[in-house]
Formats: structure tokens, C-alpha cells, sequence
């Protein structure tokens, strides 16, 4: 049988990630399993090999060329993996570039994955800047709330795009403040 494929996105620091793995323990004790792959650390194992960069946070400033290739060798990789299995492609619906919104599933990439489901993690953009103040771990681009907002409206437009393409459909997952179990519970309706 045919597994599941899931897109989850989300603008850096929404916390899609923390809720990715609340939703897979959560089935794993029900039985369904689910592997989760990061499209950037497919990208970024490329990215390095190549010595394009040192770090997955300068993988976004990296020419529209080179980033498209990376892209091209992730969906090709993700795609090589078994059909059977249930998968979340960890990723973004665009990425915030200095030249502007780069699609981060065009029709390349989608064509390889084909996606069941795009879900799109959000919040408020006031808890999105704060939970990147409080991420010494990454160099998150700090930017204000207005434009964090106008990153998640561009998100939605362009998954609208991807559904048109695929068919597959679009779940807005929330991750608020203090409500996270909530989110997690949302997106583990959408894989089950
Ligand atoms: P990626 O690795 O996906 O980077 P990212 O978006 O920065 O991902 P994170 O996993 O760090 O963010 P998150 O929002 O999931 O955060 P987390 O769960 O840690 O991608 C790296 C790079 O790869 C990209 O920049 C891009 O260059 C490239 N790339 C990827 N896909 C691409 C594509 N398709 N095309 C082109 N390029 C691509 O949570 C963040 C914080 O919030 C944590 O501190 C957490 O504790 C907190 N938090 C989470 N939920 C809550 C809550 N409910 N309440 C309070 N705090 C919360």
C-alpha cells in the first residue's frame, strides 16, 4: 500500500519541528508510524560537500541558482525513498531570500513528491519573534512582526498554488503560546 506524504512548513521558528515530534510519538503509541525527513539537511549535506557553506542559516543567501539545484537534489533524494512508507517532509512553503520569496516546492520539486497533504504551521508573528530571540542556537534573520506576518500571508498564497498543482489539500496547523499539545493534536489528525 501507498504510504502517506505530508509536507509540513513553516516560517523559521513557528515550531514546526517541536511539533512534528510531539504528533509522531503520539501515533507511534497508537501504532502508525511515520519517518520525518528535513528537506534543509538534505540540501545542506550537499551544500557541504560542495564547501558552498558552513552553516544551514547561509543556505537562503546562497544564489537562486545554487539554491534551486540543492532543491533539485533533496526532492530526488526524498523521493528515492520507499513508496510504502508514511513520510513528513520537514520544509518551507518559500523561503525569505535577499532577492525576495523563492518558492520552496516548485514544480520540480513537487513533481518528485507529490504530496497528500500540505500543512502550514503558524501563529501569532509576535510569538514567531520571540521564539527567534530566544534561539541562540540558529542565526535566525530578525526581521519585525509586520514582516514576519507578511511571510505566512505569502505562504498561504502559495500553497494555494501547490494544490492546485497536486490536488493535495491545505491544513492550517496553529502552534501558539502555551497551547502546543493542542497543535500537536491537530496535526495528528491530519496523519492519521
Ligand atoms: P530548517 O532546518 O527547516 O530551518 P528552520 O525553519 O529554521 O527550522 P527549525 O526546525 O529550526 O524551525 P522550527 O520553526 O521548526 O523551530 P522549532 O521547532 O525548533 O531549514 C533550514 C534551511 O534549509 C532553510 O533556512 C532553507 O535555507 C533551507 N530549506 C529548507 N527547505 C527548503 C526548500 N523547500 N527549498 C529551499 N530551501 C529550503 O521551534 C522553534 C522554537 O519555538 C523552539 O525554541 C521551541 O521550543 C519553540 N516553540 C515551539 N512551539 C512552541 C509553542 N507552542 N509555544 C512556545 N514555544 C514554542
Amino acid at each position: 500500500m501507498m504510504g502517506k506524504k505530508v509536507v509540513v512548513t513553516g516560517v523559521p521558528g513557528v515550531g514546526k519541528t517541536t511539533v512534528i515530534n510531539g504528533a509522531m510519538d503520539r501515533l507511534a503509541a497508537e501504532g502508525v508510524i511515520y519517518e520525518s525527513v528535513n528537506f534543509g539537511t538534505f540540501m545542506f549535506d550537499v551544500a557541504c560537500n560542495e564547501n558552498l557553506v558552513s552553516d544551514r542559516d547561509e543556505m537562503r543567501k546562497l544564489g537562486k541558482d545554487d539554491q534551486k539545484r540543492l532543491q533539485q537534489a533533496a526532492a530526488s533524494g526524498i523521493a528515492a525513498m520507499s513508496a510504502d512508507a508514511n513520510i513528513i517532509i520537514d520544509t518551507h512553503s518559500s523561503i525569505s531570500t535577499p532577492a525576495g520569496f523563492l518558492a520552496g516546492l516548485p514544480e520540480w520539486v513537487l513533481r518528485e513528491l507529490m504530496p497528500d497533504v500540505v500543512v502550514l504551521v503558524e501563529t501569532d508573528p509576535d510569538q514567531i519573534l520571540m521564539r527567534r530571540l530566544g534561539d541562540a542556537s540558529r542565526a535566525r534573520d530578525m526581521e519585525g512582526s509586520r514582516a514576519i506576518a507578511g511571510h505566512q500571508e505569502f505562504n498561504r498564497a502559495i500553497a494555494a498554488a501547490y494544490a492546485m498543482y497536486t490536488g493535495c489539500t491545505v491544513r492550517i496547523v496553529e502552534n501558539a503560546d502555551f497551547l502546543l499539545e493542542r497543535a500537536i493534536d491537530d496535526l495528528a489528525d491530519v496523519l492519521r
